[in-house]
C-alpha cells in the first residue's frame, strides 16, 4: 500500500465511523470531523475545522471550566475520560451526549491529538428520566393513598409503610423498621393463615389475596377490623416479600350498624303504626261500654251506705274503668287526625290554659313552677286543643320523672334567624338513659308501672307537633334533669322585622 492509499483508508475508516467523532489538537481546536458528526451536527466541515470545541459546542471564548472538562482530564494524564454533557439541537430539543477522549500520544509520550467520540445517551437518559418520574409517581400515589399500604420482606419485616398505614397501626415507620414484624399486626395464628391462604392457588389466584375482612392489631393493642388485599412479591419464583393493603372498616361498620338499627326503627314503627290503629280501634269500641260501666258504678256507689260491705269492690271496678278510661283517651288522641294551621295562638297562652287543664293539683304540691317567658310575641299556628296535649304531655312526664318533687321550668324564647317559636320544659328528676333514647317516642314505650302509663303520650306528641310544622326533641338529659325542646314555626306578623335569637328577657 503506498502513501496515498494509506492516507485515503484512514479517512475512509474515520468516515465510516458510525459514532460522530473529532480530532482535537492540545490547544482544543478541532483538526477533524468524521461524515457522522457533519451529519448529526447538520454542519459542513468547514464550519467546524479550525474552531475550538468550546466554541463549536457552547460558543464560549474560554475554555469550559477545568473541572467540567474531560480533555482538560485527558491532556492532563493522558488517559481516557468522559462527560456526559446536555447539547441543544437548535430544533428546541435537548439531547444528552457522553463524550468520550481519547488521547493519540507520541513516541516521546506528548499527546498531540485527542480524538473525541459522541454517544448520543438521549434515549438512555429519556429512558431513566421516565423511569424515575414514574417512580416518583408511584410513590406519590402510595404516599397520598387512603388505603394503608405496608410491604414487608421474606421474614415478615416491614419495609415500608404509608402515611395511611402508619395511622392505623398506630406505628410510625421508623418504629415499625426492624422492631415489628407482619406478625405483630394480626391476632395470634393470624398472619400464619393469611400467608397459607396467599400461597394456596384455589383461593384469589396464587400469590394473591381480594378484599378480605380481618381484625389487625394496633400499637396500642386495640382490633381493628379491616379488609386486607395482598400479594406476594415474587423475584422469579422466589417469594422476596409481600405487599399488603388494608382498609378501615371502623366507620363503615358504624355506618352498617346506623343503618341497621334505622331499619329496625322503622320497621318497629310501622308495627307501632299498625298496632295504633288497631288500638285505636278496640279503644273507639269499648268507650261507650266503659262510659256506661264508669257512670253506673259512680251512680250506685254513691247510693250505698259508707259501711257497705260491696261498696270496696264497687269503689275498685270504678277506679279501674276509670283507667281503663284513660287509656281509651291517649289511644284515642294518638290515632286522631290533625288539623293543623287553623288558629294563630300566642304560646304563653297556651301554656296557662294547658296548666289549668292539669287537673290533678296534688300533682304540682312540692313542684316549684319557674316561668321563663319571652317578653316577644310567640305567635304560632295550630290547633289549641291538639297543642295543648303536646304541653300536659310533657309536663305530665316531668311531673312523673320527679316523682313530684322538684323544679318544673317552662322557658320560651324566638328563633328569629330560623323564624321557631321555642317551649322549653325542663325537669329536676332522673334524667332518660341513653339506651331509651332512641325509643321514648314510639308509641307504646313505657318505663312506667302497669297502669300508669300508656306510653302514648310522647309518641302523641310528636305526631301533633310534627304535624303542624314543628319539632320535638330532648335537648338535654342526665341526672340533673331532662329538657324538651319543641320548636314551631313562628308566626311573624307583618310589622315585625327583626333578626337574630332572642333568649328569654
Ligand atoms: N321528663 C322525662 N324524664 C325522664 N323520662 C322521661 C321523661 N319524659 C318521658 N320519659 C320516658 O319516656 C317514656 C315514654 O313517655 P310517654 O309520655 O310517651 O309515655 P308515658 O309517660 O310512659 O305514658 P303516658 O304518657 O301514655 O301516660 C316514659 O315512660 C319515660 O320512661
Ligand atoms: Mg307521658
Amino acid at each position: 500500500m503506498d502513501i496515498m492509499d494509506e492516507a485515503n483508508l484512514k479517512t475512509k475508516v474515520f468516515d465510516s465511523l458510525s459514532v460522530p467523532t473529532l480530532i482535537l489538537k492540545p490547544n482544543k481546536i478541532i483538526v477533524d470531523a468524521n461524515a457522522r458528526f457533519l451529519e448529526r451536527f447538520r454542519v459542513s466541515k468547514a464550519q467546524v475545522v479550525g474552531k475550538t470545541c468550546h466554541d463549536f459546542f457552547y460558543h464560549l471564548r474560554e475554555p469550559c471550566p477545568h473541572e467540567t472538562c474531560a480533555l482538560a482530564r485527558t491532556l492532563e494524564d493522558r488517559q481516557g475520560h468522559s462527560a456526559v454533557k446536555i447539547v441543544a439541537t437548535g430544533e428546541g430539543e435537548e439531547k444528552w451526549d457522553n463524550r468520550v477522549f481519547s488521547p493519540i500520544v507520541d513516541e516521546t509520550g506528548e499527546v498531540r491529538y485527542v480524538v473525541e467520540c459522541i454517544h448520543d445517551m438521549t434515549p438512555v437518559k429519556t429512558l431513566e428520566r421516565e423511569l424515575s418520574d414514574a417512580r416518583e409517581f408511584t410513590q406519590k400515589i402510595i404516599l397520598s393513598s387512603t388505603c394503608a399500604m405496608i410491604a414487608a420482606d421474606r421474614k415478615g419485616r416491614i419495609l415500608m409503610m404509608n402515611p395511611a398505614a402508619e395511622e392505623l397501626t398506630g406505628y410510625s415507620l421508623k418504629e415499625a423498621r426492624g422492631k415489628v414484624t407482619a406478625e405483630d399486626l394480626y391476632p395470634p395464628g393470624e398472619a400464619k393463615k393469611v400467608m397459607k391462604i396467599l400461597r394456596d392457588e384455589r383461593i384469589g389466584g396464587k400469590g394473591k389475596l381480594n378484599c378480605t375482612r380481618i381484625s389487625m392489631v394496633n400499637a396500642r393493642g386495640e382490633d381493628v377490623p379491616v379488609e386486607l388485599s395482598a400479594a406476594i412479591i415474587y423475584e422469579g419464583d422466589k417469594e422476596v416479600g409481600t405487599m399488603s393493603v388494608f382498609n378501615d372498616l371502623r366507620e363503615k361498620l358504624q355506618h352498617e350498624k346506623q343503618m341497621e338499627q334505622m331499619l329496625l326503627r322503622i320497621a318497629r314503627a310501622e308495627k307501632m303504626a299498625s298496632l295504633g290503629q288497631l288500638a285505636a280501634g278496640v279503644a273507639h269500641e269499648i268507650n261507650n261500654p266503659l262510659t256506661g260501666i264508669i257512670f253506673f258504678s259512680k251512680l250506685v256507689l254513691d247510693t250505698l251506705e259508707k259501711d257497705d260491705p260491696r261498696r270496696e269492690n264497687l269503689a275498685a271496678i270504678f277506679e279501674d274503668a276509670k283507667r281503663c278510661g284513660k287509656i281509651v283517651t291517649n289511644l284515642l288522641a294518638y290515632s286522631r287526625q290533625a288539623n293543623p294551621g287553623t288558629e294563630v295562638l300566642h304560646i304563653h297562652t297556651l301554656l296557662e290554659h294547658s296548666l289549668n287543664l292539669i287537673r290533678d293539683r296534688k300533682a304540682f304540691m312540692h313542684i316549684r313552677v319557674v316561668k321563663e317567658l319571652s317578653r316577644e310575641m310567640m305567635l304560632i299556628r295550630g290547633d289549641r286543643d291538639q297543642l295543648s296535649q303536646v304541653i300536659v304531655n310533657l309536663v305530665m312526664n316531668a311531673l312523673d320523672a320527679m316523682d313530684r318533687r322538684g323544679t318544673l321550668t317552662l322557658r320560651t324564647f324566638r328563633d328569629k334567624s330560623a323564624k321557631k317559636a321555642c317551649l322549653e320544659v325542663s325537669d329536676t328528676g332522673g334524667g332518660i338513659p341513653a339506651d331509651k333514647l332512641s325509643v321514648i317516642f314510639d308509641p307504646f314505650f313505657t318505663t312506667k308501672k302497669p297502669g300508669k302509663g300508656t306510653g302514648l303520650g310522647l309518641s302523641t306528641a310528636q305526631k301533633i307537633v310534627t304535624e303542624n310544622g314543628g319539632n320535638i326533641r330532648v335537648k338535654e338529659t342526665g341526672r340533673s334533669g331532662t329538657t324538651f325542646l319543641v320548636e314551631f314555626p313562628l308566626f311573624v306578623t307583618a310589622d315585625e322585622d327583626h333578626a337574630g335569637r332572642c333568649e328569654p328577657s
